[in-house]
């Protein structure tokens, strides 16, 4: 009997980190070997604010980009209380970049120039709304007591909801939603508003990270949650609701960075994503919505075309083995082990 399989259009990653100089060169092709386009994180240090450091930072990655490869970098801004709205306006309507990116200070890797107080940033963020330009959000916030299990939802409830009451126009995507809370916020929403998933949300809790050992390598932010929480956003991925959809958040960190007294946050998922989501949705008997999930409901929030090309998945017969790790310039990245076997592979 044949081997089972499923032939999909490419998919899009719409959450994506690919860093700078050795480590850049090194991650891409982890990337590019599977997606045809992806959502370009600017939190780089320094971060990527203006039109220029866009351009510059989207050459540099097609500078490296392996040969024969047409994956399309889509670069984003990085939003601060600095930022020019005529640069941005410029930046988008050039079409350097497809979005801008809302953190809040100190949220996570990388983020102390985000945004402290976002009255600040209004102007901006009505611009935006005026020329239909997304703001991607890191859903967090930072109030040193506020539990760091609570933080997502009690951003929803004090940031993002009021700022969307105040500008319902304004185009966003919830980026990497780790709670039953955003699922329901998504759901009970009006108006121009989506949500990306990882894919190690979807498989992990948060005994991955502290039952049995502290673990480092599933340490992220917005850290993993309770497991009604990943059964929530199970539900949600396979719904076939067009407002969720893969941003893998694929982040590398050296390992050395990782395995530390005070370690970073990030998991590097790129090399292994589409087998492990694979496995997720045949789990949940919804493989006829994987497609949905990792091709068609991104370019759709976007308004971009979805991807002219395919790719095949195949169910082996025996667990299929990933490297344990990337060697880069700089030492070696972890990739994700999602701690159960893993039958699909990418074929073509
Ligand atoms: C990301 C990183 O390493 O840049 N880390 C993470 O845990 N996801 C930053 C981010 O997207 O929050
Ligand atoms: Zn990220």
């Amino acid at each position: 009997m044949a081997q089972p399989s499923i032939t999909i259009r490419t998919p899009d990653d719409w959450h994506l980190h690919l860093r700078d100089g050795d480590m850049l060169k090194s991650v891409l092709p982890e990337t590019s070997r599977h997606f045809a386009r992806a959502i370009i994180m600017p939190n780089l240090v320094p971060p990527v604010v203006t039109k220029s450091d866009a351009e510059q930072y989207r050459d540099r990655i097609l500078a490296v980009r392996p040969e024969g490869s047409d994956f399309k970098p889509l670069m984003t801004l990085y939003l601060t209380e600095g930022t020019d709205p005529d640069d941005l306006e410029d930046a988008y309507k050039s079409g350097v970049v497809t979005a801008a990116k809302l953190y809040p200070a100190g949220a996570t890797t990388n983020s102390e120039n985000g945004v402290r107080n976002f009255e600040n940033i209004m102007p901006v963020l009505e611009r935006m709304a005026d020329i239909g330009m997304m703001m991607c959000v890191h859903g967090e916030v930072t109030d040193a007591d506020i539990d760091i299990f609570d933080r997502e939802k009690v951003f929803i409830d004090r940031v993002l909801d009021p700022l969307r009451t105040k500008l319902p126009e304004l185009k966003v995507t919830m980026e990497h939603i780790t709670t039953s809370d955003a699922v329901d916020y998504v759901a009970s929403s009006k108006g121009p508003l989506a949500a990306s998933i990882t894919t190690h949300h979807l498989m992990i809790n948060r005994n991955a990270i502290l039952a049995g050992g502290i673990r480092p390598h599933y340490y992220c932010l917005p850290v993993a949650k309770r497991e009604t929480h990943r059964l929530a956003l199970r539900k949600a991925a396979t719904s076939n609701d067009e407002r969720y959809f893969l941003g893998t958040d694929s982040a590398p960190h050296l390992d050395e960075n990782k395995i530390d007294p005070c370690g970073c946050a990030g998991i590097f998922t790129a090399t292994n994503t589409m087998a492990c989501l694979a496995q997720v949705f045949d789990d949940e008997g919804a493989l006829d919505r994987l497609e949905a999930f990792a091709c068609l409901n991104g370019p759709k929030h976007y308004g971009l075309a979805v991807n002219e090309g395919s790719m095949t998945l195949v169910k082996q017969d025996t667990p299929v083995e990933f490297p344990d790790v990337i060697k880069t310039g700089e030492g070696e990245v972890t990739v994700f082990d999602p701690m159960t076997p893993i039958y699909w592979d990418v074929k073509a």
